[in-house]
């Protein structure tokens, strides 16, 4: 063989491997295989926004961490699937699975919402909750969502289902501003300043924010609405929607589920329940 017809060959081999690996690199956007030692197990990308404790929130090393993350981990060891997961704003999370970026929401989303319900299919619900209005300790003009006055603000975070209870009381006039903002971490901080007169949020996430900074909140009057938390995937994508049903039917019946509410002191929806 001559020597340039030995170096073309090279050449075209070289640009072959280049072709492959730039491919396999490029399409890491929702789910992949796993490489190295679990060569062909799936790895799915798991999204959530992380000011909502104790469902998501950071742990000390800035970690994702949470009931959310503990149920998907317990979930994906069930289903022989691996995951990774990446944080953004809540109001992003179902557009990044609708355009295929990632593959599931865990993150205290209530999957009874028909509006979400057209953009992403929901997993069975694995906890039911409410939204509270939550003011300073001290308040006393405000003992429930009917005593805000016209003069008032009240804040949520973007996206979410107390973003529309705030906003729906500044469309009707009932107080003067809806403060929507991007985490519940900062709705809880302009409280604190008193920027904001009350925040609406999930009656779970609101004890878990009164325990971390004891006495300086309460929450008042009745819940507004009854919600239930499901996990989200894509359109059509009943593969991965029956296994997270599995997974999170077995963490349940072999009491993982209950083990995780308890180390995240939060109730079980399950602890009655015979499942099917
Ligand atoms: N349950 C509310 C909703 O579905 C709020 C969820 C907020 N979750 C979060 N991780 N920030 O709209």
């Amino acid at each position: 063989m001559k020597k340039s017809t030995s170096s073309k060959i090279l050449i075209i081999a070289l640009a072959l491997i280049m072709a492959f690996v730039f491919t396999a690199c490029s399409s890491s956007s929702g789910s992949k295989e796993a490489s190295g030692s679990a060569e062909g197990t799936k790895v799915y990308k798991v999204i959530m926004e992380p000011t909502f404790p104790p469902f998501d929130t950071t742990d000390e090393n800035g970690e994702l961490a949470g009931f959310d993350v503990d149920m998907m981990n317990a979930i994906a060891a069930d289903q022989g699937f691996e995951i990774e997961f990446a944080q953004m704003e809540f109001g992003a999370l179902i557009p990044a699975i609708e355009a295929g970026n990632a593959d599931i929401i865990a993150s205290g989303m209530n999957a009874e919402d028909p509006e979400r319900q057209k953009k992403v299919d929901f997993t069975d619900t694995y906890y039911d909750s409410g939204l509270v209005v939550m003011v300073k300790v001290d308040n006393d003009t405000i003992t429930g969502i009917d005593s805000l006055t016209p003069d008032m603000k009240v804040a949520s975070q973007t996206g979410t289902t107390g973003a529309d209870a705030c906003q729906e009381l500044a469309d009707n006039g009932k107080v003067a501003e809806a403060v929507i903002l991007d985490g519940f971490d900062t709705c809880v901080l302009q409280l604190k300043t008193d920027s904001v007169q009350a925040v609406i949020i999930d009656a779970p996430v609101a004890a878990s924010y009164m325990k971390q900074q004891s006495g300086e909140f309460k929450t008042v009057g009745d819940v507004l609405n009854a919600e239930s938390y499901g996990m989200a995937v894509q359109k059509g994508n009943d593969e991965l929607r029956e296994k997270l049903n599995a997974g999170l039917k077995n963490i349940v019946e072999n009491g993982t589920f209950a083990e995780l509410c308890e180390k995240w002191e939060m109730a079980n929806k399950f602890e009655f329940a015979v499942l099917a």
